[in-house]
């Protein structure tokens, strides 16, 4: 099994990147392979610019290709997704996540755009060819507490939520 995740957030210490960390981790002893793609840290003339022949890029769309899982993860902005994360998917071909099994994460400030995952992200990932979409994670930037050492504590009832989105890729990776 093939897990790629893309990491959407503009910032360095991120709540959904680490949400992201947390989903990768739970998988980790199942999976074939494993890649994070970081946007952030994609040249950004390049991304902009929609050069697909630029080095980077073109090994991360390649990774996307190759992944049979593909884990999505992004702050939510404007209530919706961020303006990176699009410029990534923008560079995917039409049809990049079909046959993939697509997990969604998200996190934001209050639970009040709870559901930009159902009404913004998800929408984008069934037109890139998803058919495997499964329940969405969104934890509110509360559900994940900043720790000293640079990381996030999450509560028990997001990782409770985060398990149970993960069971069927466990499953799958396990069969
Ligand atoms: C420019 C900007 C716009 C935001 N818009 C929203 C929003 O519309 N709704 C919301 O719930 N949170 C919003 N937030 C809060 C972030 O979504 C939240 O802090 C999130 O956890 C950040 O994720 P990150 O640490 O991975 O970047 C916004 C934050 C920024 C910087």
């Amino acid at each position: 099994m093939h897990i790629v995740s893309i990491s959407g957030s503009p910032s360095q210490r991120s709540r959904s990147a680490w949400l992201l960390q947390l989903a990768h981790e739970r998988l980790a002893d199942d999976a074939r392979s494993e890649r994070v793609i970081a946007v952030r840290e994609l040249p950004a003339g390049a991304l902009l610019a929609a050069d697909v022949g630029a080095a980077p890029i073109r090994l991360a769309l390649d990774d996307v290709q190759r992944a049979d899982v593909v884990i999505v993860a992004t702050p939510i902005y404007k209530a919706a997704y961020s303006g990176l994360l699009k410029a990534f998917l923008d560079l995917l071909p039409q049809d990049a996540l079909r046959g993939k099994t697509v997990l969604p994460l998200a996190t934001g400030g209050s639970l009040a755009h709870l559901l930009a995952l159902d009404y913004a992200l998800k929408p984008v990932l069934a037109a890139l060819g998803a058919r495997e979409i499964l329940d969405g994670v969104f934890a509110a930037d509360a559900q994940l507490a900043p720790l000293p050492d640079g990381g996030f504590a999450a509560d028990e009832a997001l990782l409770d939520r985060l398990e149970r989105a993960l069971e069927p890729v466990a499953a799958r990776c396990s069969a």
